[in-house]
């Protein structure tokens, strides 16, 4: 039977699809969508969103030694040491809310995350076979929204002020609270983490499209109508 899962203030409360979607990546250049993308399955699947980059940025915000050593390297555009996001991503894996699945946003973000991820999820035989999502998107949007992201300082809803700003400017339609811009969106820093998606995160999108569980959706749509693409896919692979 399908459940209700709360909804934020001033948002409809949304039906949990009864199919369990097991472990998706989603994967994607810097600014593809993946965190907006994770929102809308959050909504539909009620499994937990995962995202490296929220994880190591919490890290930061506590000032912890692991959060220390990343904000200096995101800021750069450069990854954290694999081993390291290998062990956050374990411990945040074994949690009790991964057990119908989970949305890992940003990771594997090289191949040796991979081979990690794939060696993790094959000793769990209670786990279904990962399902890997890229969104594709032009090179010349990612720009636009990477400098345009805003989020909600509490509820971390993510705006756009070229392509979905908030009804007041500044301010979070949901919260009311203000939006920041993060530290690493700014064009100089894009470069960086560009550079480094092609060298280190584009082979793991062949790595994935080489196994049988892969799907490639277009990211230059409306929102809506990319969250349909990811949906259906997702669902006619595990069907
Ligand atoms: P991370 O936080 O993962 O950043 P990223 O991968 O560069 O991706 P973004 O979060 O920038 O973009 P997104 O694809 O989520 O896009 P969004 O939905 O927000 O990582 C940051 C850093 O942490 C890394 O550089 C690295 O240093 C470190 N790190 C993280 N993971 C790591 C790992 N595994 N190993 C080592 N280091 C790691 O959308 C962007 C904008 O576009 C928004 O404004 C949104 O409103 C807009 N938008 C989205 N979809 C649409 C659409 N369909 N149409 C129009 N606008 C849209």
């Amino acid at each position: 039977m399908a459940t209700v899962v709360s909804a934020a203030a001033g948002e409809q409360a949304v039906s949990v699809r009864p199919v369990a979607p097991g472990p998706i990546l989603l994967l994607g250049a810097p600014g593809a969508g993946k965190g907006t993308q994770s929102d809308e399955l959050v909504k539909l699947w009620g499994i937990p969103h995962i995202s490296t980059g929220n994880l190591l940025r919490a890290h930061r915000d506590q000032g912890t030694e692991l959060g220390k050593l990343a904000d200096s390297l995101m800021n750069e555009g450069k990854l954290v040491p694999d081993t390291l996001v290998n062990q956050m991503v374990a411990v945040r894996l074994s949690e009790p809310d991964t057990a119908r699945g989970f949305i890992l946003d940003g990771f594997p973000r090289t191949l040796a995350q991979a081979d990690w991820l794939d060696g993790w999820l094959a000793a769990r035989a209670d786990t279904l076979p990962v399902v890997a999502v890229s969104i594709k998107v032009d090179y010349t949007h990612l720009l636009q929204r990477i400098t345009g992201r805003r989020t909600c300082s509490v509820c971390g809803t993510i705006y756009n002020v070229f392509l979905k700003p908030p009804k007041v400017a500044g301010v979070c339609d949901l919260e009311g609270a203000a939006l920041v811009q993060r530290s690493d969106d700014t064009e100089l820093c894009f470069d960086g983490r560009m550079r480094t998606y092609e060298s280190l995160t584009a082979p793991v999108i062949e790595h994935y499209r080489a196994l049988s569980r892969f799907v490639e959706v277009n990211g230059d749509q409306p929102v809506a109508e990319v969250a349909a693409s990811i949906v259906s896919s997702v669902e006619r692979l595990r069907a």
